[in-house]
This record gives C-alpha cells, sequence and structure tokens, in this order.
C-alpha cells in the first residue's frame, strides 16, 4: 500500500514520514516543493509539488492508496477531488475542531466521495516556545488569562495518530479530537518548565494590552487572535480526550515530558 504525505517537511507531516518509516510502511511517498533541500530520509520516495498548488499535483498521486492531507482549506475540496480521479482511496485529514479555521476541510473532502479519517488536534505544546525568548532574557513570562485551560499535545502524538490511521484502514470514517492528557493552564505550563530548568519561572499576569505586547514580538499579527482563543478558554476549558492513548494503546506525552525533552529552547 502506497502512501502519500503532503506538506512533508512541515512540523507535523516530517513526523508523520518517520512515524510511517519506522512502522516499516512498504512505500512512501513525502511531497515538497523544493526535494534539494528537504532533506527526507533515505527510504522516502520524494515528489514535487505544494497541496496549496492542486496545479503542481500532476502525477503526484498515481499509484497512492492513502494520503496525509496536511492543513490548506481554500484547496482541500479540489485536492480531495484530484486524488480520487487519480485513484486514491482514502484520506486522513489534519484539520481542527468546529469553530477553528480548518474545520471546514472535513465536509470538503467528504463531499469527493473518499474514505476519509479527520484528526482535530488541540493547541501544540510546541506552541510554549512563544515564551521562550521572555524566559531567556528576563527569568519570567508576562501574560493574560491565568485561569484560561486548555489540552495541549505533542505533535509526535498527533504524527503518531496519523500514522496509524493511514496504515489502518479500520480508522476509516472516524474523528477524532487529538488532545494533550491534561487539563493545564499557563501558569501551570510556565512552572512545570521552570521545574526542568532548576529555577522559579513566575507567570505574571499582566493587563490583556501589556501581554499582547509581549507576545507580538513572537507572533506578530498573531498575537491579538492567540490571546482572543485564550479568553474563550476561561469559562470553557478544552477538556483532553483519551483519543491518543485510545488509538496508540499507550498514554499521550504529557508536558512534562515534552518541557524535559525541550529544556535547551529555554536555557
Ligand atoms: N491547534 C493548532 O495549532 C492547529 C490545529 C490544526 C491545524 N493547525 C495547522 O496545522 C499546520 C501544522 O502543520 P505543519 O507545521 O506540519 O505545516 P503544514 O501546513 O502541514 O505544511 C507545511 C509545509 O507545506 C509546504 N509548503 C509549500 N509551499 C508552502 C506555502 N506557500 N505555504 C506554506 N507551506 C508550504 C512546506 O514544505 P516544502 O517547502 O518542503 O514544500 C511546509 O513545510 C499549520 O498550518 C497549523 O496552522 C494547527
Amino acid at each position: 500500500m502506497a502512501i502519500l504525505v503532503t506538506g512533508a517537511t512541515g512540523n507535523v507531516g516530517r513526523l508523520v514520514v518517520d512515524e510511517l518509516l519506522r512502522a516499516g510502511a512498504p512505500v512512501v511517498r513525502a511531497l515538497t516543493v523544493n526535494p534539494a533541500r528537504a532533506a527526507l530520509p533515505e527510504g522516502v520516495e520524494v515528489a514535487k509539488g505544494y497541496v496549496g498548488r492542486p496545479e503542481s499535483l500532476d502525477g503526484v498521486f498515481d499509484g497512492i492508496d492513502t494520503v496525509y492531507l496536511a492543513p490548506v482549506p481554500a484547496v482541500a475540496r479540489e485536492v480531495a477531488v484530484l486524488a480520487r480521479d487519480a485513484g486514491v482511496r482514502r484520506l486522513v485529514t489534519l484539520t481542527g475542531g468546529p469553530g477553528t479555521e480548518w474545520y471546514g476541510i472535513e465536509a470538503d473532502v467528504e463531499a469527493s466521495g473518499l474514505e476519509c479519517t479527520h484528526l482535530e488536534p488541540g493547541e501544540f505544546m510546541s506552541n510554549a516556545t512563544i515564551w521562550a525568548e521572555q524566559i531567556r532574557t528576563t527569568g519570567r513570562v508576562v501574560g493574560a488569562y491565568p485561569t484560561a485551560a486548555n489540552a495541549p499535545i505533542a505533535l509526535e502524538d498527533i504524527a503518531a495518530v496519523a500514522a496509524r490511521a493511514l496504515l489502518d484502514e479500520s480508522h476509516s470514517g472516524r474523528t477524532y479530537e487529538l488532545t494533550g492528557p491534561e487539563l493545564l493552564t499557563h501558569p501551570q505550563i510556565v512552572h512545570e518548565i521552570g521545574r526542568v530548568l532548576g529555577r522559579d519561572v513566575p507567570f505574571v499576569e499582566a493587563p490583556r494590552e501589556e501581554a499582547e505586547e509581549a507576545l507580538s514580538r513572537v507572533m506578530g499579527e498573531y498575537a491579538g487572535w492567540y490571546l482572543d482563543g485564550r479568553a474563550a478558554f476561561v469559562d470553557r476549558p478544552q477538556l483532553p480526550t483519551t483519543a491518543v492513548a485510545d488509538v496508540l494503546g499507550r498514554p499521550a506525552t504529557t508536558f512534562a515530558q515534552w518541557a524535559e525533552k525541550n529544556a535547551g529552547l529555554f536555557r
């Protein structure tokens, strides 16, 4: 069974490639606009193109049974039809839950009639790197909405679930809301980063404008969008699901484990 991974150098896509190779997938084709720069691992067939530009996908689906579809909402419907017409049977999509900009991908690709598995990850644990510079330069984090809580997920867990869904068609027709295993506030996350650094890293609550100003240095125009999302979690926290453990048969990565592995980013 041949599998195509789109966005194969992306944060999720690259890990999906690794997971598929580890699982012994017989044929893995990886899509990138720049095969020379992509540095994809040996054993992968590299194809040139970008899912966001359907006109670049000529021939890339040939001989492919199942596709990991990176999230580009504007073209999802068109790409699914191209894939279907080229003989693809199944899609595993990275989307987002209801209310996110990626949610529409699900209905768009379903319209093609292909068998689909939809992965709806919550916030990525790696978003904690938005504080890396503050922690390195000031030893603390200035933020807002300290009681807002959600259950961030490790990229490795998303990729592991994607690989499982790509390799095992019993996941067709399923939608998985993917989260980490614990409900966490930002003060708790910052505390955990401090723990792996071996020092206290305080979370200092600031007025919204001040928190947005601090974040905009790393997130630019998305700082306001990100804080609006936090504000929504004050009254309606995103609760952890068991989907990662259910699919993988092992517990989802905790933030403490993620922080230990990535402590160097904050030193
Ligand atoms: N909760 C969340 O935070 C959440 C939830 C769901 C989805 N998402 C979204 O999921 C995605 C994360 O996946 P990802 O980091 O693996 O990235 P991605 O968006 O799946 O794929 C990015 C790859 O696409 C390729 N690409 C080619 N041309 C591009 C262009 N013009 N613009 C962007 N990418 C281009 C690049 O590879 P080459 O240059 O090698 O071709 C790049 O590595 C993000 O889009 C994120 O916003 C986030």
